[in-house]
This record gives C-alpha cells, sequence and structure tokens, in this order.
C-alpha cells in the first residue's frame, strides 16, 4: 500500500475519531458549527484530504474515496443528531419558560367597597331601626316651603341668601339640609312618631379642605306626648358611642336654628389631631358635629300637630364630617372625588 494512501487513510480516522469526540463533547450549537466548518467545510480537514486523492492510484484512490464518503456521511450524521437535540433541549426550555396554565381560575374583577360614608349611614339606620326609628327618604329638589317655611324659618333669614342656597329657575332650590325630611315626615307619619332621613344636600359654599358644595347629613326627628332634652342627649350619645365604639367627647352649645327651641350645637372632639387644631377642626380642636334642640311649636302646628299635646326632638348630623372623624381623613374633597386610590381603602 503506498505511502500517501496510508497516511491519507490515517489522517480520515484520526480526523473521524477527533470530530466524533468533539461532536459528543460539544455543549452548545455554536461548538458543532465550529466542528462541522473544521471537517467538513470547503476549507475543511476532508476537503484537504479529498484534494489529495487526485495523487493516488486509481484502485486506491476509489477505495479511499468511499472511505472518505463513509467518515463523511457519519459524520453529518451525528452533527444532525446533536443539533436535533439541541433543537429538542431548547424547545423544552422555552415551553417551561413560556409554561401557562390555562386552566386556572381568571383572577377575577376587583370587588368594589361600599363608600365610607354610606356604610357609615348604613350602620346608624341599623342603630335607629333598633331603637324604633323609621328610615324615610326625601327629595333633593325641594320646595321653599319644605326647606324654610314649614321650618319656621322667616323669609329674611341669612340661610335663604343666595350665597347659601342654589336656587332653581322655577322657585324650587337643591336642599340646604336634611330638615324638609322633618316636614314629609310630620306630613306622613302621625305622632308619636320616630324618624332619621339620610341624604345628600347642597350649599352654595367656597370648597376647602373642610368645605364642600355637596355633602351629606342624616336628619333624626322623635315625637310624642313627653320628650325631653335627656331623651335626646341619650340618642345622640348612643349614636355617637356607637359610630366610634368609644366614649366620644363632646360638648355641647347653645345654638340657634329657627325650627328648634332651645337649640343647641354639638361638637366633637377633633379626631383627627385629637384636638391639637388641624385643617378639619380649623385649628380650634372641636368640629361641629350636629345642630339639634325641641321641635319649636310652630313646627308642629304647621305640620298639623298640636304642640300642646305632642312635643319632640330633631338633629341634623353632619354625616360627612362624621365620616372624616371616623377614618381620620383632613380634606373633604376626597369623598367626592371618585378616585379609586382612595374608595379602596374602605
Ligand atoms: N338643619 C340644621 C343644619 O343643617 C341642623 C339641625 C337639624 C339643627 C335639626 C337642629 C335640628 O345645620
Amino acid at each position: 500500500m503506498p505511502e500517501s494512501a496510508l497516511s491519507l487513510e490515517t489522517a480520515l480516522s484520526e480526523l473521524e475519531a477527533r470530530a466524533r469526540e468533539r461532536i459528543a463533547a460539544a455543549a452548545e450549537p455554536e461548538e458543532l458549527e465550529a466542528v462541522r466548518v473544521e471537517a467538513l467545510g470547503r476549507k475543511g480537514t476532508l476537503a484537504q484530504i479529498s484534494r489529495q486523492l487526485a495523487g493516488l492510484p486509481a484502485a486506491e484512490r476509489a477505495r479511499i474515496g468511499r472511505l472518505l464518503n463513509s467518515v463523511k456521511q457519519e459524520l453529518e450524521q451525528r452533527l444532525a443528531a446533536r443539533q436535533a437535540e439541541f433543537e429538542q433541549r431548547a424547545l423544552e426550555a422555552r415551553l417551561e419558560a413560556e409554561w401557562l396554565d390555562l386552566t386556572r381560575p381568571a383572577p377575577g374583577p376587583r370587588r368594589g367597597s361600599l363608600h365610607p360614608i354610606t356604610q357609615l349611614q348604613r350602620e346608624i339606620e341599623d342603630l335607629f331601626v333598633s331603637l324604633g326609628f323609621t328610615v324615610l327618604d326625601g327629595p333633593e329638589v325641594e320646595t321653599e316651603y319644605h326647606n324654610f317655611d314649614a321650618l319656621n324659618i322667616p323669609p329674611d333669614h341669612p340661610a335663604r341668601d343666595v350665597q347659601d342656597t342654589f336656587w332653581l329657575e322655577d322657585g324650587h332650590l337643591l336642599r340646604t339640609h336634611t330638615s324638609p325630611v322633618q316636614v314629609r315626615g310630620m306630613e306622613r307619619l302621625r305622632p308619636p312618631l320616630r324618624m332619621i332621613a339620610p341624604g345628600r344636600v347642597f350649599r352654595n359654599e367656597e370648597v376647602d379642605a373642610s368645605h364642600e358644595h355637596t355633602f351629606y347629613q342624616l336628619e333624626g326627628m322623635m315625637i310624642d306626648r313627653e320628650v325631653s332634652i335627656a331623651h335626646l342627649v341619650y340618642f345622640m350619645k348612643t349614636l355617637l358611642n356607637h359610630v366610634f365604639r368609644r366614649e366620644a367627647s363632646v360638648r355641647l352649645r347653645p345654638g340657634y336654628f329657627p325650627f328648634v327651641e332651645p337649640g343647641f350645637e354639638l361638637d366633637l372632639e377633633c379626631l383627627v389631631c385629637g384636638g391639637r387644631g388641624c385643617p378639619v377642626c380649623k385649628q380650634s380642636g372641636w368640629v361641629e358635629m350636629l345642630g339639634c334642640g325641641l321641635v319649636h311649636p310652630n313646627v308642629l302646628r304647621t305640620s298639623g300637630i298640636d304642640p300642646r299635646q305632642w312635643m319632640g326632638f330633631a338633629f341634623g348630623l353632619g354625616l360627612t364630617r362624621l365620616a372624616m372623624m371616623r377614618y381620620g381623613l383632613d380634606d373633604i374633597r376626597l369623598m367626592q372625588s371618585g378616585d379609586l386610590r382612595f374608595l379602596r381603602q374602605f
């Protein structure tokens, strides 16, 4: 066997052995590619060996040529197999990374919650219902009669001032308090009666941290044969203790409301600042929480109730203020903002 045929044969088997080893050891597709280029590429080892075939005698050339082809095929198969293996592995990794469990239940819509004022309103309604009160509703667009006249508010009273009241062109108005529902209650229910009426009220006010043109009140009224200030104080304390779940600090001041006599204003020690002074209490440490008093005889008489036989107390609670106190809110404007970041906290 001629020298050169032998050396080519050796070169082929060395190439085969080395390439096999590298193909088997390749850790990445790039390594396979490097082996392919070096062994099978146009300028690769196999190509060099193949060029040397020309110098061999015909029989040797055919034999080495076949050998060369089988080495080439063998290496190509091994490369392809490893290549497929890498592709399979990459696919599996991707499937694993992008795995989605389509049977998993969707997160579902975020649940809403009741507005803090609504929550408070319902609690107070439940309390008063348990004390024998009826919950009444009244219109937000009111007559001058129900909002003022029937409540013994004289025509020249400052509360009627255009600055406070939103008047409609047809002579109606947006109720400035829930007290007109007292009148509607007396019209509907005959004494003895116990009613509350939560609702939205409107005043033409400059808006700031503690004033809104739209806010909520809760009216209460009790009419019976013998009703005293002691009853009134009892119900107010029961109400506030229930809302704050502790003894609330309050102070009672004489207050003037044409529809009660005597009339009082009940202040609550500011819970936002603990009485030290903040924007909510206008730095006073106290927040005006409700007006109350014994129902003025004129009010009873106007609604057809004989003040010689019946008497009563009434109160009008600032529900929005109360909610601010309970939740420690220092800006009333948040209440009507519709801001979900605010609302989701309740
Ligand atoms: N209606 C009064 C107000 O809005 C509150 C009040 C109600 C006072 C009932 C006394 C009795 O300020």
